[in-house]
């Protein structure tokens, strides 16, 4: 017998990133992975030089420095915290490696971040894939189809708070009544990426709900407001028995001591932290609008990136937008893999990228 991946493994789609270049055309700005415009703060960068002697030796295995920095800024308790340092990603794999046995079901939204799925499969689980709801402000999880969709088999839910790439988020209430109306050997995973963008004052992230419940974990991550993606680090907020699991199998070293220190540092400079959401608070509503008076469908989102609708058929469909707008130096996020063929996925960028990201879509619609 040849030598067969685990089932589910193959029929994994890889994940594909946004894309960075565009042949032939030689400054192309890149909005298509919801980078922070602003990049790193300057105490990050600086912490990468203290970082430096320590490239030759292992790094303390529990990133025991950073979870005490996210532990004491957050009011939490630093031995429910997980570092990783493979990004958010690594934690939503390690939770699936954890729990899931095959044939077991984890239930997710028709939009949801493609993580979920491959995680899912690469443990011989069964995506259960639930639709959302197209409202008139944006595409929303339903939380009553997902709880429909639970069964015995259910062994995870997943849901990214604010979702990506409808960039729409649930309220407090609607996550107090998903949790309520799961088993409890469900484990309920908020990933909330995107959580320091989220304005509205009856958003929770999760921290208090993964505090308070052994079956709910947040995951957390420095790529997005922070500016630290290439860094790669995230982490986790659970009960000690989900932690004491994770712990078990994640890899000995999975944070090295430079992503500690530039995590920590990124986290205590609030100034640069502000400066970011009050960028994003500005320039988020300007996209939103401006785009709008083109025609275009832009629905209303609580991240750092906007989702904007074109025609199915005709000459302007989001294929046409997407080569228009790569032609022209702006590389936007296709979203065809995450069910949403006639749409693409904007980020917040600078002040410069944002006004060229509009006038070439007033162009691409006027024309
Ligand atoms: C919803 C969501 N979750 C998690 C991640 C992964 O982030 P990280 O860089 O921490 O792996 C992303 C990144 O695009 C995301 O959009």
């Amino acid at each position: 017998m040849p030598l067969e991946p685990k089932p589910g493994i193959l029929d994994i789609s890889p994940y594909v990133g946004g894309r960075a270049s565009v042949p032939g055309v030689a400054r192309a700005h890149k909005l298509s992975s919801n980078e922070s415009p602003l990049g790193p703060s300057p105490a990050a960068l600086a912490a990468l030089d203290e970082a430096r002697p320590s490239l030759s030796l292992y790094p303390e295995g529990s990133a025991r420095l950073l979870r005490e920095a996210i532990a004491e800024f957050f009011n939490l308790d630093p031995a429910r915290i997980i570092a990783s340092g493979g990004g958010s990603d690594a934690l939503l794999h390690l939770l699936a490696d954890a729990y899931l046995r095959p044939d077991d079901e984890v239930v997710f939204g028709a939009h949801a971040f493609l993580v979920y799925k491959i995680a899912t499969q690469a443990n011989s689980a069964r995506p259960v894939i639930v639709p959302e709801k197209d409202t008139n402000t944006g595409i929303r999880l339903d939380v009553d189809a997902m709880l429909a969709a639970v069964t015995p088999r259910t062994r995870m839910v997943y849901l990214a708070n604010p979702n990506n790439p409808t960039g729409t988020s649930l309220n407090r209430e609607e996550m107090a009544r998903l949790h309520a109306g799961l088993p409890e050997d469900v484990l309920l995973v908020i990933d909330a990426a995107y959580a320091e963008y989220v304005g509205a004052k009856d958003y929770e992230a999760g921290l208090e709900m993964a505090a308070q419940f052994p079956n709910v974990v947040m995951t957390r991550t420095f790529s997005k407001l922070y500016g630290l993606a290439g860094l790669r680090i995230g982490w986790m907020y659970a009960c000690p028995a989900v932690c004491d699991a994770i712990n078990r199998i994640r890899g000995p070293f999975n944070t090295s001591l430079m992503q500690q220190l530039v995590a920590s540092a990124a986290l205590t400079d609030r100034e640069h932290f502000w400066a970011a959401v009050k960028h994003n608070d500005r320039w988020l509503p300007w996209i939103t609008a401006e785009i709008r008076k083109t025609g275009l469908r832009v629905d209303d989102s609580t991240a750092n990136f906007v989702l904007i609708h074109f025609p199915p058929q005709g000459d302007k469909t989001a294929a046409d937008a997407d080569a228009f707008m790569c032609r022209n130096g702006i590389i936007l996020r296709p979203v065809a893999n995450y069910g949403l063929p006639n749409c693409l996925r904007m980020t917040v960028g600078t002040e410069e990228q944002n006004r060229l990201a509009v006038s070439l879509l007033q162009q691409f619609t006027a024309a």
